[in-house]
């Protein structure tokens, strides 16, 4: 679970605030979108969930970020919390994966962060192993990280986070650089690790993976949470949505502008019927 209460922050030299009162409880093994306009403070919120912000990031910072780890049931603020272990408990995979990725062949990545952990070796290869079969790179392990295609190298900038078996997976706008087939692959690897437990928070410019995927969606618009709830919830809110500057799915705006009722794929338009001459 991860319970932000009350967080506003100001990067340094900057007069409004990133983030502006936000409040948000994160459950175990929830799904969430976080959607919004440029400049919203989506990726700001990413980086305080694990604490880089403000333990590494300069600014001003109040309210508080409260992660439970649901193994053992132990509470840690992020402010009160080491970057190092706040990334076992939350792990953070970022727009661009080259600026993750930086050794030399496709094991060592995964491998790199479980070594400075210090866990023992055996340990190390089955969590190598496993991470790579999850994200389905298992046969690359000896290539060289900058040959790999756009969805092979975020796939593998994945495989090295959730390899610190992190309860929460936090990934900010992971596909926005990928061919729709690596986008594919990406997202499929994300669902797949919500499905066996991990608590996901995706940010994600193209709404339409998230209307249909989570189970909440959560809108920030200068700064604020401005809606939340669940994706048939928030869909009834189409033309806010719009007014904020999010980008919505097209079903959601033909089935608005056909008085239908909100339509979060193309397969819930009601199949055409056969005209009849
Ligand atoms: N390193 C930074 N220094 C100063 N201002 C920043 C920095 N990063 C982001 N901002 C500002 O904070 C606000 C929120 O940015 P950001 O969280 O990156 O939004 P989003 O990810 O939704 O596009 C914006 O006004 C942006 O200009
Ligand atoms: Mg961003």
């Amino acid at each position: 679970m991860i319970e932000i209460r009350n967080v506003t922050f100001h990067y340094l030299r900057s007069t409004k605030p990133a983030l502006d009162s936000v409040s948000l409880t994160i459950g175990d093994r929830e799904f969430i979108g976080i959607l919004g306009p440029s400049g919203s403070g989506k990726s700001t919120l990413a980086l305080t969930l694990n604490g880089i912000i403000p333990n590494s990031i300069r600014g001003t910072f109040s309210g508080e970020v409260i992660i439970r780890d649901p193994k053992t049931g132990k509470v840690f603020k992020t402010t009160e919390t080491p970057v190092p272990k706040l990334s076992t408990l939350v792990g953070l995979v970022l727009q661009n994966p080259e600026s993750q990725l930086f050794n030399m062949t496709v094991e060592d990545e995964v491998a790199f962060a479980l070594e400075n952990l210090g866990l023992p070796r055996e340990e190390i290869a089955r969590r190598v192993e496993w991470a790579l079969k999850v994200t389905g790179l298992k046969g690359l392990e000896d290539e060289f990280p900058p040959n790999l295609s756009g969805g092979e190298k975020q796939r593998l900038a994945i495989a090295s986070v959730i390899a610190m078996k992190p309860s929460h997976l936090v990934l900010d706008e992971p596909t926005s650089q990928l061919d729709p087939r690596g986008k594919r692959e990406v997202l499929d690897v994300i669902k797949r690790l919500n499905r066996e437990g991990t608590t996901v928070i995706i940010v994600e410019h193209d709404s339409r993976f998230l209307f249909r995927n989570a189970d909440r969606l959560v809108v920030l618009s200068g700064g604020r949470i401005v809606l939340q709830g669940e994706p048939r919830k928030v869909a009834e809110r189409v033309e806010e949505l719009v007014e904020i500057g999010v980008k919505v799915p097209h079903s959601l705006l033909l089935s608005r502008a056909l008085g239908l009722p909100p339509a979060l794929s193309p397969e819930e338009f009601p199949s055409p019927t056969t005209r009849r001459g």
